[in-house]
């Protein structure tokens, strides 16, 4: 098994497209190398409604990634969501035939190919097959069973499934903007990379990506992913309330979102007013700040009690003693861990990316999350990566990548 020395993701977002480069540096750790960031167009809840325009939106990001680092992106991890991803859990169990010799890592294998085996309809495929757990004769869990005695072995493992044409559409897309797809990712994976603490996953938490049209979820439990879902309702659907019920323009109600939006009114603010385009005669008006407030909380509420079912129907509400952590752009407004900790009775916090060396400013945001813990995926990936590792990326001879081959030389370790 080898590690990939550089990676490149796409993320494919509702409201942007971010591609970012990275590697690891000789400390072990993540570096990033390279960022391209575009606004997301032909998207409709996390899900490509027009091809040529999510095309021209990754292909405008690539380019900008490319300049960034000075080399060529050739193949790239790409996150999916929407609310066609759905997890199930499910067990496989083996004989060992003869019990006098170990259990092998062939037979660990077998166990995991039998517990990946679902069925599902001609119009759904599986993205991934987490192992979550082994037991050696059916008694107590045991993190790897290689090398231990026993005649049979049971393997849990958590299936993630998505529609055919949803994951043929954006392969289309990604590879029609000139990139190969190495992985597709289930997004929520991605953002748990990049949040989680090792002991929030081992006590149970699930991360909440809270992104433009869809807030994407994954449970983890005593270590290792349960649940995977995404709800399709989120930060845009707060905008569109502002610009409805204020009856201004889309961009000044995102605005007033982004610049004064709380989850909830508090008595400093109430009576606080600020002044936003209108439509009709007036042009401008100016609105309370605790009627903005009202106006978010009603749609935060209705975020939260979404998750909160979602929780309670899979069985995690009352298991997750590490409660929510909170991340994607939406997640930023302002109370909004508060309120959930009162509707939902659990922990939350709101969380950015973990600083990396090479990172700026701008994807140190929430909304950065989940494309930086693409990265940490591939990176960390520990399935044989393919023999020409270095062909994920191509510095070119001629050209313009020529001249960007001079600055990836200037960029790249030696
Ligand atoms: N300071 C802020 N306060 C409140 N909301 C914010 C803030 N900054 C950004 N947002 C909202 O975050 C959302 C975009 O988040 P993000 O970049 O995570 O989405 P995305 O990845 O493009 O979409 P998705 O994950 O749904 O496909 C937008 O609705 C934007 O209005
Ligand atoms: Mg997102």
């Amino acid at each position: 098994m080898k590690r990939r020395q550089t990676i490149a993701a796409i993320d494919l977002g509702s409201t942007k497209v971010a591609v970012i480069v990275g590697d690891i540096d000789e400390q072990g750790d993540t570096r990033i190398l390279g960022v391209g960031v575009a606004p997301a167009s032909g998207l409709t809840r996390g899900v490509i409604d027009n091809i040529q325009s999510a095309r021209d939106s990754v292909a405008t990001a690539v380019e900008k990634a490319e300049q960034s680092c000075g080399m060529r992106i050739l193949s790239a991890m790409v996150g999916i969501s929407g609310g066609h991803l759905h997890s199930q859990n499910n067990r496989g169990i083996i004989a060992i035939p003869d019990r006098t010799r170990p259990i092998s890592e062939d037979d660990r294998a077998r166990v995991l190919e039998s517990a990946g085996q679902i069925s599902i309809p001609t119009n759904r495929q599986i993205l991934h097959v987490i192992p979550r757990g082994y037991w050696v004769e059916g008694t107590e869990p045991v993190s790897d069973p290689v090398g231990m005695y026993g005649g049979r072995l049971d393997a849990e493992t958590h299936i993630v499934t998505g529609a055919v044409s949803a994951v043929q559409n954006l392969t289309k897309c990604i590879e029609g903007a000139g990139v190969q797809v190495d992985e597709i990712v289930a997004e929520p994976i991605g953002a748990a990379e990049c949040v989680l603490t090792e002991q929030e996953r081992q006590q149970g938490v699930a991360v909440v990506d809270i992104g433009g049209s869809t807030t994407s979820m994954a449970v983890y439990d005593e270590g290792s992913i349960a649940h995977t879902a995404c709800l399709p309702i989120a930060g845009s659907h707060m905008t569109h309330d502002l610009a409805r019920v204020l009856r201004c323009p889309w961009e000044s109600a995102e605005t007033l979102k982004c610049q004064h939006g709380r989850a909830f009114s508090t008595s400093e603010i109430e009576h606080e007013t600020v002044e936003v385009d209108a439509f009709g005669t007036q042009q401008r008006k100016s609105v309370k700040l605790g009627y903005v407030s009202e106006i978010l909380q009603a749609r935060v509420e209705e975020i939260l009690e979404m998750i909160a079912l979602e929780l309670k129907r899979v069985g995690y509400a009352d298991r997750i003693a590490a409660g929510l952590v909170l991340t994607g752009g939406a997640s930023q407004i302002t109370g909004l861990a508060e309120v959930a900790e009162s509707r939902l009775g659990m922990p939350v916090r709101q969380a950015r990316p973990a600083s990396h060396s090479g990172m700026s400013d701008l994807i140190g945001s929430p909304s950065y999350a989940t494309s930086i813990g693409l990265v940490s995926h591939g990176l960390n990936d520990r399935t044989p990566a393919p023999e020409a590792n270095g062909m994920h990326f191509d510095v070119p001879a001629s050209g313009l990548f020529k001249r960007l081959a001079s600055i990836g030389r200037s960029l790249m370790p030696q």
